[in-house]
């Protein structure tokens, strides 16, 4: 009983679970040419094309995408930089089972090009958020959370840059609470278990 990742894209995240020693029993994209389906490969982890492409809905596209998932009866759905938006109905069916990696510290900036924006926000500290999946985009109980410094002189690009190597850190740690059994939802909240930090702050430039 292991974790199914859904991708859509390179995969960086991918390669830190996987580089970290979390059980990935398969890896599902729904873009044919994403690059982390090269790293799954690479490692021998079994991997699933499903195009949202190819059905004429999303319910159509996720009950295709439920189908594959199902197929390895993971105990848990890891989305690392999986870029569909979900159905209440999907979300439902994977309640308690499904997490996300979002790049910015949630409540602040659901939603896509959050490096432009806390930029654009003189934001002076962002981040990334690790958070259970719910009906409501990017909203789910935090995990944990990372944050960095904004640098003058950063552009989208070298703040992601130093975002993701939080994101690298964070998501593994994060999934091997959630194995372990370390994770409990309390009021809405999420509580780790024993003496883990769940909000990192890094200062490295
Ligand atoms: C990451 O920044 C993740 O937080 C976001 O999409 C990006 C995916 O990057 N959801 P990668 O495919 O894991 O390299």
């Amino acid at each position: 009983m292991s974790v199914v990742v859904l991708i859509s894209g390179r995969g960086s995240n991918l390669q830190s679970i996987l580089d970290a020693g979390i059980p990935v029993s398969a890896v599902i994209s729904n873009v044919a040419d994403a690059g982390g389906l090269a790293i799954a490969a690479r490692r021998g982890v079994p991997t699933a094309v499903v195009e949202h492409r190819r059905f004429p809905t999303r319910e159509a596209f996720e009950a295709a995408l439920a189908n594959e998932i199902d197929r390895h009866a993971p105990r848990l759905v890891a989305l690392a930089g999986f870029m569909r938006v979900l159905t209440p109905g999907f979300v439902a069916r994977y309640a308690g089972r499904l997490v996300n990696i979002h790049p910015s510290l949630l409540p602040e900036l659901p939603g896509l090009d959050t490096h432009a924006r806390a930029l654009a926000a003189g934001a002076r500290r962002h981040g990334c958020t690790v958070h259970f999946v719910t009906a409501q985009l990017d909203h789910g109980p935090v995990i944990a959370q990372a944050s960095v410094p904004v640098l003058p002189g950063d552009t989208a690009q070298t703040l992601a840059a130093r975002v993701l190597v939080q994101e690298h850190a964070l998501y593994p740690r994060a999934l091997r609470w959630f194995l372990d059994g370390l994770l409990v939802i309390e009021d809405g909240k999420v509580r780790v278990k024993g003496d883990h930090a769940q909000v990192v702050v890094s200062d490295r430039a």
